[in-house]
């Protein structure tokens, strides 16, 4: 398997409703995984580029959050229809979105 240029994790984890965490699965990751998922067959990337459903990522409250590295970019409440520019422009161009970058503040 070649080295991936970039990797993509989006965070899938699910907890119980009322729990005071929320999660992104509240807030529609299942969605944007399988955009990507969609996007990375249709476009044949997965020569390129990795991608993996991880557990929380600790920025819960941002959710759906998506990492990718080696860029160590971080993704707040990615949207389905966010996923084609991602891969457009940070996987395909090196050009995070800079819209949808988490707040700096949340590094501590
Ligand atoms: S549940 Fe996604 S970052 Fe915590």
């Amino acid at each position: 398997m070649p080295k991936p240029i970039r990797h993509v994790f989006v965070c899938t984890q699910t907890r119980p409703p009322g729990h005071p965490k929320g999660s992104c699965g509240q807030r529609g990751c299942g969605e944007v995984f399988q955009n990507f998922a969609q996007k990375f067959e249709q476009e044949l990337l997965y020569g390129r580029y990795a991608l993996t459903a991880t557990g929380c990522l600790g920025m819960c409250e941002l959710g759906p959050v998506v990492l990718i590295y080696p860029d160590g970019v971080l993704y707040a409440q990615v949207q389905p229809q966010d996923v084609s520019e991602i891969v457009t422009k940070h996987l395909e161009q090196g050009t995070p979105v800079e819209r949808l970058l988490a707040p700096e503040t949340i590094w501590g």
